[in-house]
């Protein structure tokens, strides 16, 4: 089924599964590790679709899907910051991230960038752990006036 998986650039037209998918992933997934206000409110940001039409404009924002539906997607800040990796929460374990990834840190690479480097929630960590990502630090990070735990990950390319 994987070998149907295409990776293109996103646009305005996907924000309805991109935030669908950004809002059910972290309820059924990150949930294994972030309380339930923590859940509410980073799903919330499903809703700010201003921000997301912001993010496909300006930002390098790359989708997977298989035939019509967008199984997982992908955005760098500032050229080389990895700021966010979602998987369809039915479609984990099928190395869709890790297709994703190997396109960003060519995209970084072509940046001119030597390294990449991201906030990887507590959930994503073993992920980037099994792609070689060296951890900075462990850090709490607020986020609409809730504390979220996360590191700070980057690898050399
Ligand atoms: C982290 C995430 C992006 C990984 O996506 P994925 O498509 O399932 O990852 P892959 O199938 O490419 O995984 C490749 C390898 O990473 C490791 N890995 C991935 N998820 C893992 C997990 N939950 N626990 C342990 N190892 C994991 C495994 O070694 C895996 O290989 P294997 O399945 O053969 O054992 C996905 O779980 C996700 O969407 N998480 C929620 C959102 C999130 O936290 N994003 C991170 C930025 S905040």
């Amino acid at each position: 089924m994987l070998d149907d998986l295409n990776i293109r650039a996103a646009t305005l037209e996907d924000i309805p599964e991109i935030t669908t998918i950004f809002r059910d992933t972290i309820r059924a997934v990150n949930s294994r590790d972030y309380n339930e206000k923590q859940i509410a409110v980073w799903s919330s940001g499903a809703d700010d679709i201003d921000k997301w039409e912001e993010r496909i404009k300006k930002l390098y924002f790359i989708v997977a899907e298989i035939g019509d539906t967008i199984v997982g997607f992908s955005y760098l800040t500032k050229g080389y910051y990895l700021d966010g990796l979602f998987v369809h929460k039915d479609f984990q374990r099928q190395t869709i991230a890790s297709k994703l990834l190997r396109i960003m840190e060519s995209r970084v690479s072509i940046n001119g960038f030597d390294t990449i480097k991201s906030d990887v929630s507590i959930t994503a960590l073993e992920f980037f752990d099994s792609h070689f990502y060296e951890v900075e630090k462990k850090q709490k990070k607020s986020h609409k006036g809730m504390v979220f735990e996360n590191y700070i990950v980057y690898k050399n390319l």
